[in-house]
């Protein structure tokens, strides 16, 4: 008698089909291609399969669905559930329930290979989980036999292809030498971690289930390390270091020059570089409790001389122009040629640099936040000694970097430091008074408010940090105390003990009385103008190549996270956008590394990307003095900010007087660096 045929399908794919009885509802999924997991191959081992048999009439399927139209739970699950706990109702393997009826099964999310990862903004790239390296537990790996000569290898080889259907797999040999001590202490029964399908990764003794990976944003200030579960997506451990390369020059062009003169230098860098990042992934690994070798797979963004450095290429050709990279597309190299301590056979995928400036950082970044993917135009701006900067949608994107120096981080700033407690990151000056007020990092209160002294009596104000730097200058700028020319207003003096002649200029007195006094010179503006001057200019060149003005807004990277978009646009640090759509993405770059370490169409989505960007050279543009002459002014001398002027009363156009603006005329007229013309 014909077996009769089932009608089954599966949620949320919608996909059926008919299936006569006694087959398992992964043998089903499998067959009409939807989307079910499985580490262990079957055999009740991963629970991966999961799935929910839905109860009741379906008339959109017109079936009945019921938990007995599969066979009873028996022993392989009872085992499986007393080592990991009961199942809820309705929950089965989908590899022991076997179809002896209509079903509508459900894959939960958590059973889908492809699953989506969720992220807390929505106008960001989703992530889809596909890794490059999976899991496959191969059982019955033939024991040698002197009958029937064939290696260890062979022999495993073919278990894959008779088990998982994978052919011309591959061991290089710092897989090859732990092989025959797996297969024997796993007493013939292995966890193999194919990459592509094709490349052994680790052999693992017995079943294992667990596989990571670890995204590694290498930055010329701090080093970046996210341990991310290669099955869910989580991240399992975020941690970071300074980068030690500081000792050889703190910003990237000395440690080129560093480079430059001294013989060997290079890999210098490129040793404590790695030392860095191979210390990184242990700290990570011990955070989660993660062994080295369950880390199958590294990716690296960077700009471009740490990208060089770290796979150990010589940056002196960066360090000037025409600024040639020796490589910008994607590379793989094995983790060991690295010094890097994880799985035997692990990679480490360094995603794409776009031009000599504009790195892989910015790769990442434009893959985090999918540009490319969408009509609204968007101005990426990752900010850091330099800025690197992309503009454009779906239909064009460019990209160039402009050199803003340190000044955003601090550096060159009398009163600048790092963000630390004790460090003021919130300014907000009395348009009548003068008077300032602020908080610091460590403190929730205002400087005026009740308990702020008692509050920080342990953490001294000792100076300011990037995001107070630019809330202090735009600040100083809406209560007139700085002209839009930069310039700190002399005749202040009298109406307020705030502003103080300092030789030929002004300043003025953020705090004193506890810790040092902490003043903002006209050095100071001015170090900030020629830094956001830089920043705008570049932006502009791209919005003028483009032939539009961005629709968005995001800013990336540490600095981008803690400064408020009304004081950005109210310097002209960012051109006029509605404030509403002008938002911080955090270490894109390094989300951008998360996203091609958990994705494998990821990578060659962002390569493709990478080639079609318009890349603009800044040092080479006519153009660029000019917007940077307009752009030392604030916000700027040329461009209106009619979003910004709805959110703001911008002061009126003040041109300076009195000592300072005396002062500043005569520099001018000798050819000073004061005032732009
Ligand atoms: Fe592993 Fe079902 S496939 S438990």
């Amino acid at each position: 008698m014909p077996l009769s045929a089932n009608r089954v399908v599966f949620t949320p794919s919608g996909k059926r089909g008919e299936f006569v009885e006694g087959g398992s509802l992964l043998e089903a999924a499998r067959a009409l291609g939807v989307d079910l997991d499985s580490v262990c191959g079957g055999r009740g081992i991963c629970g991966r399969c999961q799935v929910d048999i839905a109860e009741g009439d379906f008339a959109k399927h017109a079936i009945h669905s019921s938990a007995d139209h599969v066979t009873p739970s028996a022993e392989v699950e009872a085992r499986y559930a007393s080592k990991r706990g009961a199942f809820s109702p309705g929950r089965r393997l989908g590899c022991q329930a076997r179809i002896c009826g209509d079903l509508v099964v459900d894959v939960p999310p958590e059973s889908q290979v492809h699953r989506q990862v969720i992220r807390k903004r929505a106008e960001t790239h989703p992530i889809e989980i596909d890794p490059v390296v999976r899991l496959y537990y191969v059982v019955e790996v033939r024991e040698p036999d002197m009958h029937e000569p064939a290696s260890d290898l062979r022999r495993l080889q073919q278990a894959l292809h008779e088990q998982w259907n994978l052919n011309e797999t591959h061991a290089d040999l710092a897989t090859l030498v732990r092989l025959q001590k797996a297969l024997r202490a796993g007493q013939w029964k292995v966890t193999v971690a194919l990459r592509k399908a094709r490349d052994i990764v680790s052999i693992t003794p017995g079943f294992a289930e667990r596989a990571f990976g670890v995204a590694i944003d290498v930055g010329s200030t701090t080093i970046a390390a996210h341990l991310t579960d290669l099955t869910s997506g989580e991240v399992v451990a975020a941690v970071g270091a300074m980068n030690p390369q500081i000792r050889f020059g703190e910003d990237l062009m000395s440690r080129v020059s560093y480079v430059m003169m001294n013989p060997g230098g290079d890999k210098e860098l490129t040793r404590v570089v790695r030392e860095a990042m191979n210390a990184l992934i242990g700290d990570a690994a011990r955070e989660a409790d993660v062994a080295r070798g369950e880390i199958l797979e590294v990716t690296l963004v960077g700009n471009p001389i740490m990208h060089h450095l770290v796979l150990g290429l010589d940056p002196t050709e960066l360090g000037g122009a025409p600024f040639a990279l020796t490589i910008d597309s994607a590379y793989e190299v094995r983790a060991y040629e690295l010094g890097l301590d994880v799985a035997p056979g692990a990679f480490v995928y360094a995603l794409p640099c776009i031009a000599g400036h504009v790195g892989a950082d910015t790769a990442g970044v434009v893959l985090a936040e999918g540009p490319h993917l969408k009509d609204e135009l968007t101005l990426l701006v990752d900010v850091g000694t330099n800025a690197e900067i992309v503009f454009g949608n779906c239909e064009q994107l460019f990209a160039c970097s402009s050199p803003t120096g340190p000044a955003f981080e601090g550096a060159q700033i009398s009163c600048g430091q790092r963000a630390a407690p004790g460090a003021i990151e919130r300014v907000r000056i009395d348009r009548v008074t003068l008077e300032p007020k602020f908080k610091v990092i460590g403190c929730d209160l205002w400087s005026d408010e009740p308990g702020f002294a008692e509050a920080t009596s342990n953490i001294p104000v000792t100076g300011v940090c990037g995001s107070g730097i630019i809330e202090v200058i735009a600040e100083m700028f809406l209560a007139g105390i700085v002209s839009e020319d930069g310039v700190i207003d002399g005749e202040l003096v009298g109406r307020t003990g705030r502003v103080e002649p300092v030789g030929r200029t002004f300043a003025y007195v953020l705090h004193e009385g506890g810790g040092p006094r902490l003043l903002i010179y006209q050095t100071d503006v001015r170090a900030i103008q020629l830094a956001k001057a830089a920043l705008y200019a570049g932006a502009k060149l791209l919005m003028e190549r483009a032939g539009a003005k961005p629709e968005r807004v995001t800013l990336a990277g540490a600095f981008g996270s803690h400064i408020d978009p009304v004081y950005a646009m109210a310097l002209g640090l960012i051109p006029d956008c509605d404030l509403a759509k002008v938002a911080s993405a955090g270490n894109a770059a390094g989300t951008g590394a998360r996203i091609a370490l958990l994705n494998l169409a990821a990578r060659a989505e962002i390569e493709g990307v990478v080639r079609r960007i318009d890349k603009i050279e800044t040092a080479i543009e006519p153009e660029f003095q000019r917007h940077f002459v307009a752009a030392m002014a604030f916000p700027n001398k040329e461009d209106a900010f009619p979003h910004l002027a709805q959110r703001i009363a911008l002061p009126p156009r003040k041109e300076p007087s009195g000592e300072g603006g005396r002062r500043r005329r005569r520099a001018a007229a000798h050819g000073g660096p004061l005032t732009p013309s």
